[in-house]
């Protein structure tokens, strides 16, 4: 049966390959919900989120993302749970030979939109989302590193995701861009009722806008809520 939580992992097993990463996760997320992944280096943030995309199998218990069932997912249908996955990583990966506009179309057309006027829209309502309305037209390199992460939040919410899945967002930019993307991803989970789940290092964002945390510590998942986040 569908599970009517955007993330709902039950006894889940996280591997890489044969090595256990995480065992007996258990966690949800409400839609609309703001939550962290917290925890040291190699403790299995990047792990998890790899699971919930699609990217590591799931091995043990069952998870349901955005209405699938990691479980007993095929790979044929990744490409559908990611449609319904903004996913957004630390390092840009913008295609560097074309301009912003061509990075969101390709996107779009490889998701399987090919009506040239809907494309526009949807180029103009992601990039105003983002605070980008007027730089559709440059290249990549010709925008700052804040701006050029605005534009893979454009892309990532082009397809109007139930969830945004944020592998350290803010990692490679200074602590005001950082606070200027903490800002973004926060009003579009006010505005839109997008769920958020972002892995960070950053304890500043933790505590300025304190939410709900998934701990990863000594093998496990720990669910805490903003009153006991201690950094
Ligand atoms: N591609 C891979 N192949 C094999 N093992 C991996 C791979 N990627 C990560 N691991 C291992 O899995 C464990 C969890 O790594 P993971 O990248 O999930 O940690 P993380 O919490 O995201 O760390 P960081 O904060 O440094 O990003 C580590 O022991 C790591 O060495
Ligand atoms: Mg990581």
């Amino acid at each position: 049966m569908q599970d009517e939580k955007v993330i709902h992992f039950t006894h889940a097993g996280i591997y890489q390959g044969k090595t256990p990463v995480l065992s007996d996760v258990n966690f949800e997320i409400d839609h609309g919900e703001f939550v962290y992944l917290i925890g040291k280096t190699g403790t299995g943030k990047s792990s998890l989120l790899k699971t919930i995309y699609g990217d590591l199998p799931l091995q043990g218990g069952s998870a349901w993302v955005a209405g699938f069932p990691l479980h007993e997912i095929t790979w044929k249908k990744t490409p559908y749970l990611r449609r319904k996955l903004g996913i957004v990583f630390q390092d840009f990966q913008l295609l560097m030979d074309r301009s912003v506009e061509a990075n969101l179309e390709f996107v779009l057309r490889a998701t399987g939109t090919s009506d040239q006027a809907l494309i526009k829209i949807k180029i103009d309502e992601a990039l105003r989302r983002v605070g980008l309305a007027t730089k559709g037209f440059k290249m990549p390199y010709e925008l700052s590193g804040g701006e050029q992460q605005r534009v893979v939040i454009a892309r990532a919410i082009i397809n109007d995701p139930e969830i945004i899945i944020a592998d350290e967002p803010t990692g490679n930019l200074d602590p005001e861009t950082s606070n200027d993307i903490m800002l973004l991803l926060r009003h579009l989970n006010e505005e839109f009722k997008t769920a958020v789940l972002m892995a960070t290092h950053n304890y500043n964002i933790l505590e300025k806008w304190p939410s709900k945390t998934l701990r990863c510590i000594n093998g496990k998942l720990q669910v805490e809520l903003p009153e006991s986040i201690s950094s």
